[in-house]
């Protein structure tokens, strides 16, 4: 169990420290309330195995994997404010419990959180995570868009690249630079995170699709892969081809991986790589097995 590790212990505890250090205050109890809802934590947990993958040591990488959790906490924040989100992790959305003022600057405290923790390393471990900032913000833009405009495949292939792979490759690209992996290493780890994150958002836009989600809701919804595959073809066919997809970044994720010497750590991380992803649709998996919705 994932839980077990000493990655997710190092990471929770890091949370768990970061809310008992703050003052008693409003901010406080809307930071409690974003990580008492769970979450699985493997974007850090990425990050620090990237970083052992090369010898690092976990306690090293801590402050940049907290830094990872704390802006993609806040990204959920503001992405359920524009996407008027009512409940996630099967809990109240931080701005439907304590309104969209508190939600707004509870994800600015978690950002500027994150630039603190993050600004003693490297100034290219500092880049990634700027960078993969800025591209979540473009990526969502261009989620946004779609639901105006007209949103062809390769545009959402490029948006969830944007809003949900780039956080994916700066844990993986980050934690590999940290543990002291050589160059080529840190393209490598960066190309297996965006994989990994391709395929895991769009597992998660097939749950939305075969609506899966029942610890998530909201009005404003993503337009998906099998929405748009299901313009031209059956619901059964863009399914079908949605997994595919969904496959092709597994493959290529495990690949890259598998190219690393035999470790735990390998074994590991291609344990999330199936976690993530076919683990969360093998209930839906056999084409067979689906209704054709229209
Ligand atoms: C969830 O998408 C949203 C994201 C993956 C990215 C959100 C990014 C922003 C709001 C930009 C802010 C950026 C920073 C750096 C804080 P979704 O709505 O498809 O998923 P959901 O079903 O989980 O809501
Ligand atoms: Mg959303």
């Amino acid at each position: 169990m994932i839980t077990d590790w000493h990655e997710y212990r190092l990471i929770n505890g890091a949370i768990g420290n970061l809310i008992d250090g703050l003052d008693e205050s409003d901010m406080k109890r809307v930071v409690r309330h974003v990580f008492d809802s769970g979450g699985k934590r493997i974007r850090p947990i990425v990050l620090i195995l990237c970083s052992e993958l090369f010898g690092g040591d976990a306690d090293e990488c801590v402050d940049a994997a907290l830094a990872i959790e704390l802006i993609h906490s806040a990204s959920l924040i503001h992405d359920d404010i524009l996407d008027m989100g009512i409940t996630r992790r099967g809990v109240p959305s931080v701005h439907k419990q304590f309104g969209q003022a508190a939600a707004i600057l509870c994800g600015d405290f978690l950002i500027s959180k994150s630039i603190e923790l993050i600004s003693k390393y490297d100034r290219a471990v500092i880049q990634d995570f700027g960078r993969a900032g800025m591209s979540m913000a473009e990526g969502e833009a261009a989620d946004i868009g779609s639901r105006e405009n007209s949103f062809s495949e390769e545009n959402y292939l490029g948006c969830i690249d944007k809003k949900t792979a780039s956080l994916f490759a700066a844990s993986a690209c980050m934690g590999s630079r940290i543990g002291g992996a050589p160059p080529h290493s840190v393209s490598r780890c960066a190309e297996f995170g965006m994989h990994l994150g391709m395929a895991y958002q769009i597992v998660d836009d097939i749950l939305e699709y075969r609506e899966l989600q029942h610890e998530k809701k909201s009005v404003n919804t993503s337009t998906t892969l099998p929405q748009i595959l299901s313009a031209a073809s059956s619901a059964e066919d863009a399914l079908n081809r949605s997994i595919r997809e969904v496959q092709y970044h597994v493959d290529e994720s495990r690949k890259v991986i598998s190219s690393f010497g035999e470790s735990d750590v390998r074994d590991k991380l291609l344990k999330i790589v199936d976690y993530m992803t076919i683990d969360l649709i093998e209930d839906v998996e056999i084409p067979s097995r689906f209704e054709v919705a229209v």
